[in-house]
């Protein structure tokens, strides 16, 4: 099923639901639990990846730069657990992305990047991707590889 998963309802109730990386559809966590949560059967497991504040943004630029519009569209990582156990659900796993894996995320689009514009160097696109290509590793280490954390963490309804 291609479609998009904030109206989607599974006709079956299934034992893992996942969302790993597009908790917007929901307006952030809580709201993403409850869709994921239509479709789960009771005692099922859900998996959910989501930012947290690694270190607090120090202003407005650094929040930008890490797909942010506020400071409080993420929380720190004991305020997210928190956040999630107060809508109803208890935290019984999670992996957290540490900066060297962040690292492997974020270097595998430079990589794509590149390779696409060694073969398309006239495409219309190749503009914009050359300036992402510039400009994203410096973004990256300057402020996502430090402020922002990633992770899944495994619920089970209280
Ligand atoms: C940040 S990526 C994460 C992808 C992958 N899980 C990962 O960790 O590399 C977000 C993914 O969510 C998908 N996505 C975005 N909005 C969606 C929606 N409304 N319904 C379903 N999928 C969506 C995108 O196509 C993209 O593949």
């Amino acid at each position: 099923m291609h479609d998009d998963a904030a109206g989607y309802v599974h006709p079956e109730k299934v034992d893992v639901a996942a969302c790993v990386g597009a908790t917007w559809i929901g307006g952030g966590v809580v709201g993403t639990i409850d869709i994921l949560a239509r479709a789960l059967r009771p005692g099922g497991m859900l998996l959910v990846g989501e930012p947290y504040w690694r270190r607090e943004p120090p202003d407005q630029e650094t929040v930008a730069a890490c797909h942010a519009t506020a400071r409080d569209d993420f929380d720190d990582l004991p305020g997210l657990i928190r956040r999630v156990q107060a809508h109803g659900w208890d935290v019984v796993e999670m992996v957290l992305a540490d900066q060297d894996s962040w690292d492997r995320y974020a270097a595998a689009h430079w990589l794509t990047l590149r390779r696409w514009l060694d073969a398309q160097p006239d495409d219309d696109l190749a503009e914009g991707f050359r300036q992402e290509l510039t400009e994203d590793p410096v973004r990256h280490v300057r402020y996502r590889r430090e402020y922002l954390g990633w992770g899944v963490f495994a619920l089970l309804r209280r």
